[in-house]
């Protein structure tokens, strides 16, 4: 968990790769649908752009579909999910139906300056990969594939302050919720280099320990 731009997704990919599990990301899985021109992406990008979230049964729906696929079946990492206290609930559901249920729960925290910095500089490239102005500057072509650097659609100012309102507004109160429920919530702080992060985040998760051997 974490507001936009708290690197919810570098560190996930990151955390995702040292467990031999998916990230399940529900901003990739809507970004996904878009490219390929399906009804839900029709139905996802006028939420997206205008920075509002998309219906919590939308979004149950994928999650469920998710969570039924193989890669899933020795866990999993949500990374932008849940985000409403209805999908926490749904989540819940969904879990208890197939007796499993959530090891630990991690939210970046990163000062609101930082995350406006970070969105703004973010490249994304068209095979996935995502970067910063500050390590690639102005350059056109991913680092990693060679593949179209852009930005993506609702990294605007506009957009962006408005998807920080709706985190604080509907998210931020899940944080008391997994305070407050058998998995916990582990605060990390988010700032400092990525590998930095990713240690504290990697202890933090043997502290709490998990399900998975890393
Ligand atoms: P989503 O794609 O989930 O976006 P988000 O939560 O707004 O988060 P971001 O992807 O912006 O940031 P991040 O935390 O992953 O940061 P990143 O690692 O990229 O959702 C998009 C939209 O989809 C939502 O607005 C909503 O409409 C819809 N949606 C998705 N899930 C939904 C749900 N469950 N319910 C309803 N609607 C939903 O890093 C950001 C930048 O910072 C990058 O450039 C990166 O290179 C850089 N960076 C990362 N770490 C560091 C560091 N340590 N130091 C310096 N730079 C760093």
């Amino acid at each position: 968990m974490g507001p936009p731009g708290a690197g919810k997704g570098t560190q996930g990919d990151r955390v995702a790769e040292r467990f031999g599990i998916p990230r399940l990301s529900t901003g990739d899985m809507l970004r996904d649908a878009r490219r390929g021109g399906t009804p839900l992406g029709g139905e996802a990008r006028r939420y997206m752009d205008a920075g509002e979230l998309v219906p919590d049964a939308v979004i149950l729906g994928i999650v469920d579909e998710a969570l039924g696929a193989p890669r899933a079946e020795h866990g999993f990492l949500f990374d932008g999910f849940p985000r409403t206290l209805a999908q926490a609930d749904g989540l819940a559901a969904l879990l208890g139906e197939r007796d499993e249920a959530l090891d630990a729960v991690l939210s970046l925290d990163v000062p609101d300056e930082e995350l406006v910095a970070r969105i703004s500089g973010r490249r994304v490239c068209e095979n996935g990969h995502v970067t910063h102005t500050g390590v690639v500057g102005d350059a056109t072509e991913c680092p990693v594939c060679g593949g179209r650097l852009s930005q993506r659609s609702d990294d605007h100012e506009e957009t962006v302050r408005r998807r920080l309102g709706v985190y604080r507004e509907q998210t931020e109160p899940l944080l008391e919720y997994y305070a407050k429920s058998d998995a916990g919530l582990t605060v990390v702080d988010g700032t400092g280099d990525v590998g930095e992060v990713s240690e504290r985040l990697f202890r933090a998760l043997d502290e709490v320990g998990t399900g998975t051997s890393a």
